[in-house]
C-alpha cells in the first residue's frame, strides 16, 4: 500500500466504504450523521481512493460515568490495506480531535470479529456481548481521555 493520511471530510466521502464493508443492503446513512459535532474521518491514499473511514460524534455512555462522552461508529477499512495501520491512524487522529474538544471518554458498540483490533489501540472491553442485529454480537468498549 503506498503511504495514506488522515483527513476530515464531509460525510458523502464515507458512504461507499460504509455500504461494501458495514453496511451490505442497509442504508449508509447513520443517525447523527448530520450533526455540527460529527467528526467524519477518512484515509486517503496517494492517488485519491478513500481505504478507511470513521465517525466521532458526542453520546453519553451507559456503561460509565463521564462529563462529556463520544461515541465511535462506522470504522471501516478496506480489505486491500487492512492490518498495516490505517485502521489505527483513523482511530489515532480522531481522539486526537475529540481531545481537543474536551471528551473524556470514547466508546463504542464493538463487533465481536473487531473487538482484537481497538484492545490493541488501548480499549477495554466492559459488556458480556450483546446482540445487534443484523450484524450480529457485539461487546461494549471503553476509552479514558485524554491519553496520557
Ligand atoms: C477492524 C478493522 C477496522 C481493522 O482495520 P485495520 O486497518 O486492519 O487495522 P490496523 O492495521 O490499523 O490494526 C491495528 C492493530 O490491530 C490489529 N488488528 C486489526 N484487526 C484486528 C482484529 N480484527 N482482531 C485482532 N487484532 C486486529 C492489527 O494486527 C494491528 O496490530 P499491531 O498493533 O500489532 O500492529 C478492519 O478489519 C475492518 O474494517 N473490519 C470490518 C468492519 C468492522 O468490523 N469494523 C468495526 C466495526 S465495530
Amino acid at each position: 500500500m503506498s503511504t495514506v493520511r488522515i483527513e476530515r471530510v464531509p460525510v458523502e466521502d464515507t458512504y461507499e466504504l460504509r455500504a461494501r464493508v458495514l453496511r451490505q443492503g442497509r442504508p449508509v446513512q447513520i443517525t447523527g450523521d448530520d450533526a455540527p459535532s460529527a467528526i467524519h474521518l477518512a484515509a486517503r491514499t496517494d492517488d485519491g481512493r478513500v481505504v478507511g473511514v470513521v465517525r466521532f460524534h458526542p453520546q453519553v455512555c451507559q456503561w460509565r460515568e463521564s462529563e462529556y462522552a463520544w461515541q465511535l461508529r462506522g470504522m471501516a477499512t478496506d480489505p486491500d490495506v487492512r492490518g498495516v495501520g490505517a485502521g489505527r491512524a483513523l482511530v489515532a487522529e480522531g481522539l486526537v480531535q475529540i481531545s481537543r474538544a474536551g471528551a473524556d471518554l470514547v466508546w463504542c458498540d464493538a463487533r465481536a470479529a473487531a473487538v482484537g483490533f481497538y484492545e490493541r489501540i488501548g480499549f477495554s472491553t466492559v459488556t458480556e456481548p450483546y446482540d445487534m442485529p443484523p450484524v450480529g454480537l457485539h461487546l461494549g468498549m471503553v476509552l479514558d481521555l485524554p491519553i496520557r
